[in-house]
């Protein structure tokens, strides 16, 4: 079998918002995800003010902010060569719309990059990991408004000027084709969504407004640090027809042509595909567009297809007229789900990849995979041997997207240290290869412990993934 190629980056990742903490610590303005209840998760409206007496988990993630050196510590004895976490926008630009950024906020990530790098870990940035400045939101109704473009080119351009010596990858927007989800159009979009609303047209008018941004960074990363990688990643959700009918077929098509394709072709190729411009038309979906953007999207085309692969999801039912969310109703007769109702799916790694690097011929990046468990610290550790047979399982089917010629760049775990869950706002959805003393209301040390996957994962790393 061909090898994972030399250099080949392997590690974990994370979001700011799921383990800072430090919500409103050094200047830091309110993102969106602060004044999201515990209960309000996964909500397409939300209230948007902060609350007596409620938990709002991002307040205390993990305590990366406090604990970074430790952390990172942690994983350079685990041998990861990368760490993929992002930045809090709103540390660096508190309101979002400010002319000038935050100066203890650039100095915090300066910090973290210059620790990975003591380490010789590879920092993959992202710039927008489900959260944007509070203000936006209020103010502009999100990434619904093209005010949104400017400001976070902004944000983006001080990154890359501070950073340019310490990181060389870069992610715009995370899982940029979410927002199809229910919660995510505020999550993703910063868009709380009002009776009234027209949803499919803001989901279409926040796509084409951050895939504009998202064109834009690539053309000044380029410009500002040569070599660098730079794109929005995709929450990577292959969709296999239901039955062998050609009638489910064909849904598996036009799904992923909305979901896959309608994103990564302009990522990719700088254009839209026909059934995104087809049902724009048809459904009669204004959206506001300028003659420049289709010039812009040509130009800043991405060098990379950074994806996060949890699961595959299966063709509409033809009975139900709407799609609905993705993350749901994907009942697999061969496959199993995990505790949450993911469907565990080795295989659709190595499909993903022949069908995303056949059709762009990019390099792929695998920014995000792992397993959710409750679990007990006993004895100091967890023994977790569902999470390294499901990771195995992922590598194994990865190397043989590798050894069929596709070219992977790396991969990162969901995520290495166990951090709040995106979609519940809850600490015991745990993922890590370190165990968090933290409970989903807040209370517990923090203390850090390595689980028996831990000492698995650097095994793999030290073999460059031959020995699982
Ligand atoms: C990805 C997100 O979609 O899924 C992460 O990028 C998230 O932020 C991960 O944590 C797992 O989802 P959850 O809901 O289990 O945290």
């Amino acid at each position: 079998m061909k090898k994972f190629k030399d250099g080949f980056l392997w590690g974990g990742a994370c979001a700011a918002n799921q383990c800072e903490g430090a919500w409103d610590k050094d200047g830091k303005g309110l993102s969106i995800i602060d004044v999201l209840s515990i209960e309000e998760h996964n909500r397409d409206h939300v209230t948007l003010e902060l609350r007596e007496g409620v938990n709002y988990p991002s307040h205390k993630g993990n305590q990366f902010y406090e604990r970074y050196k430790e952390d990172i510590a942690l994983l350079a004895e685990m041998g990861v060569t990368c760490f993929r976490l992002s930045i809090s926008w709103s540390r660096i630009f508190p309101n979002g719309d400010d002319e000038q950024p935050n100066e203890l906020g650039l100095q915090f990530y300066e910090n973290v990059f210059k620790e990975c790098r003591k380490y010789g870990i590879e920092p993959l940035v992202t710039l927008s990991h489900c959260e944007m400045p509070l203000n936006l939101t209020k103010k502009y109704k999100g990434w619904a408004n093209r005010k949104c473009i400017d400001f976070f080119v902004r944000y983006a351009v001080t990154c890359f000027e501070r950073y340019k010596d310490l990181v060389k990858y870069w992610i715009t927007f995370n899982e940029i084709n979410f927002i199809f989800n229910t919660g995510y159009l505020y999550q993703n979009g910063g868009v709380n969504l009002e009776d009234g609303d027209n949803k499919k047209e803001l989901i279409y008018q926040v796509a084409h407004n951050q895939l504009l941004a998202n064109a834009r960074c690539v053309i000044e990363s380029q410009r500002i640090i040569p070599g660098s990688y730079c794109n929005a990643s995709l929450s990577a959700t292959i969709c296999y027809p239901r039955t062998c009918d050609p009638l489910d077929y064909y849904e598996s098509i036009v799904d992923m042509n909305e979901y896959q394709y309608g994103f990564l072709d302009v990522m990719c190729d700088g254009e839209y595909n026909y059934q995104w411009l087809n049902t724009i038309e048809k459904e009669q979906l204004h959206i506001e567009t300028e003659p420049e953007d289709f010039v812009i999207l040509r130009k800043g085309i991405g060098n990379y297809i950074p994806f996060s692969y949890y699961f595959s999801g299966i063709s509409r039912d033809r009975s139900n007229s709407s799609r609905g969310d993705r993350t749901k109703n994907n009942d697999n007769p061969y496959l199993t789900k995990n505790d949450w109702g993911f469907i565990i799916d080795p295989d659709g790694l190595r499909n993903t990849c022949e069908v995303f690097y056949s059709r762009y011929r990019k390099p792929l990046f695998i920014v995000e995979n792992g397993m959710a468990k409750q679990e007990e610290l006993i004895d100091g550790t967890v023994h977790d041997d569902y999470r390294i047979e499901y990771l195995r399982n992922h590598i194994r089917s990865l190397h043989e997207a590798v050894d069929d010629g596709c070219d992977v760049m790396g991969y990162t775990t969901w995520a290495p240290i166990d951090l709040i869950s995106q979609g519940g706002g809850i600490m015991s959805k745990r993922y890590g290869f370190i165990y968090v003393d933290l409970n989903d209301d807040g209370s517990g040390t923090g203390k850090r412990y390595k689980k028996d996957s831990f000492y698995w994962y650097k095994k793999v790393i030290e073999t460059n993934g031959e020995e699982l």
